[in-house]
């Protein structure tokens, strides 16, 4: 039997801290669900201290796990970074936490001002503190990967004295070859007194677009934990792909004396859900991923694949989940063809839900030809949102413009306290005078940052998904989203669902301070 890798999964964490990805509560817990249905063994889920918002995650989420996965909540080397974390975690059953502090000389010298020695002591305190409150602490030492070799042997055989059972070895800023960052491993592997007692974790960064292959590399040199997100999301070119790890590894599992037991079919579900929540999506030719990844578009490929599939491809697409869709679902298709098609993308609903769905699928149904398994995801979540932060529901929009006209909007929104208001404005196009009308009835303005427009599945009569990113007076950026098969409309849809965030963001932020 080859090692078991554990997949530490970091996308509502680290992945978060890809600009604009932010997430409400409901949303993580959406992707937590989806994380169990992989099975990963390890959800980072928050950084406590940083905000209620992350509190409420960890411990929601801590919950909802149950005894499937360890949940793992994220602190400084700082006590009360760990009390906050030890109390978010309470009532867990299987609950973990990650402190640590920089060890390399730039993270020493210039950000936290320590020498060496007092670096190792507040690693050994942070350990032993967060050992009052749980058994199972992980300790990183960021930017490992810049670190002097010795000093980091020296860290990491303290912290495990200090009774730390997970060693974390990141490479912070995607520094490192794959090769020295293996030697890296087994030079802690061969130095590091007690370190066979503990599992050794890598965490690596895409800078040079190497974090797939440091991650292998670690494992080769005998880490046992791979810490990853879902499409790579993360800090500035992001994190360890955990598609590309999974499938790595499952590809050369012999090679590696590795294996996980990530349930691969679910990568693609995973993958779609979190572009659709952060709105951050996935380039065409990303690995495992990608909307290219089992395409073949020249006719020397074509004619291979078509005599045998693993001519050009190394994986079978069903093996990640991206399989096509047998049934065709159009607005002839009655309950139970959506129902079984909805459980088959692993969605199931209580009866009320369901209709909602079934409605909206008719909508939807009724201006195309045929309704894709994009186009249903796209509904489901649509109603996600709509159902976690509902500030104001935009019931009716009305446009006139085209070329010489000036374009008008006539916009109707009902807010939580069932007012609805009616009011029309200009524009220089459609959706400027619709964003401007909604402008005149919503309590809180957003600076509009980004507007991105894509289809989500196929062909003229696709659904256009809108995606905008709005920042609040306080700089903090909110993401929305909207489909429809009209464009205006779901720029609208999109636009409302921002604020929505916005305003709900503002209203839990006066709660927490009152
Ligand atoms: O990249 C990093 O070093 C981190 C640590 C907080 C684990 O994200
Ligand atoms: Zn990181």
């Amino acid at each position: 039997m080859t090692r078991k890798i554990n997949i530490f999964d970091t996308t509502l964490r680290d992945g978060e801290q890809s600009p604009g990805a932010s997430m409400n509560t409901e949303e993580k817990l959406v992707i937590a669900q989806q994380l169990l249905r992989l099975g990963v063994d390890v959800i980072e889920a928050g950084f406590p201290i940083s905000s209620p918002g992350d509190f409420r995650s960890v411990q929601q989420i801590g919950q909802l796990a149950g005894d499937k996965a360890t949940v793992c909540a994220l602190t400084r080397a700082v006590d009360k970074d760990i009390d906050e974390a030890a109390r978010a975690l309470e009532g867990c059953k299987r609950p973990r936490i990650h402190t640590g502090l920089g060890v390399s000389p730039q993270h020493l010298h210039e950000k936290l001002r320590i020498t060496e020695d007092e670096c190792v002591e507040r690693a050994v305190h942070a350990v032993k503190y967060a050992k009052q409150y749980v058994n199972d602490v992980e300790f990183y030492a960021e930017d490992a990967g810049r670190a002097d070799q010795k000093f980091l042997e020296r860290v990491i055989e303290a912290v495990v004295e200090a009774g730390a059972t997970v060693v974390n070895i990141p490479d912070t800023t995607g520094y490192q070859l794959p090769e020295d960052f293996g030697a890296r491993i087994k030079g802690l592997c061969d130095h590091v007194r007690g370190i066979e007692n503990v599992t050794i974790a890598v965490h690596t960064h895409n800078d040079l677009g190497m974090a797939t292959a440091l991650a292998l590399a670690g494992v080769k040199n005998g880490a046992t934990q791979i810490e990853c997100t879902i499409n790579g999301l993360g800090e500035r070119a992001g994190n360890t792909a955990l598609e590309e790890v999974v499938m790595a590894i499952k590809m050369h599992g012999d090679e590696l004396d590795a294996h996980t037991d990530v349930n691969t079919r679910e990568i693609m579900r995973a993958s779609r859900l979190v572009t659709s929540i952060t709105g951050i999506g996935v380039q065409p030719n990303k690995a495992i991923v990608g909307a290219n990844a089992f395409a073949h578009s020249s006719g020397i490929h074509q004619d291979g694949v078509l005599k045998a599939r693993d001519t050009y491809e190394i994986i079978d697409p069903s093996e990640v989940g991206a399989k096509g869709s047998e049934i065709i679902l159009t607005a002839r298709s009655g309950h139970a063809a959506l129902r079984h098609r909805l459980s088959e993308l692993g969605y199931t609903f209580d009866e009320g839900t369901f209709d909602d769905i079934y409605k909206r699928f008719l909508d939807v149904a009724d201006q195309k030809k045929e309704v894709y398994d994009e186009d249903l995801e796209s509904i489901v979540q649509e109603r996600q949102r709509t159902q976690s932060s509902s500030v104001y529901t935009l019931d009716a929009l009305q446009v006139s413009c085209g070329h010489p006209l000036i374009a008008t909007a006539t916009v109707t929104i009902t807010d939580d306290s069932g007012a609805t208001t009616t009011t029309c404005e200009y524009g220089t196009g459609p959706v400027d005078a619709s964003y401007k009308a909604i402008d005149k009835i919503v309590s809180m303005h957003g600076d509009l940052k980004e507007f991105s427009v894509n289809s989500i599945s196929r062909g003229i009569d696709a659904l256009g998904e809108v995606v905008v990113r709005i920042a609040s007076e306080t700089g903090e950026v909110f993401t929305g989203r909207g489909s429809d098969t009209d464009i205006v409309y779901s720029s609208a849809k999109a636009y409302v669902n921002a604020i929505n965030r916005m305003v709900s963001n503002a209203r839990a932020h006066d709660e927490a301070q009152a």
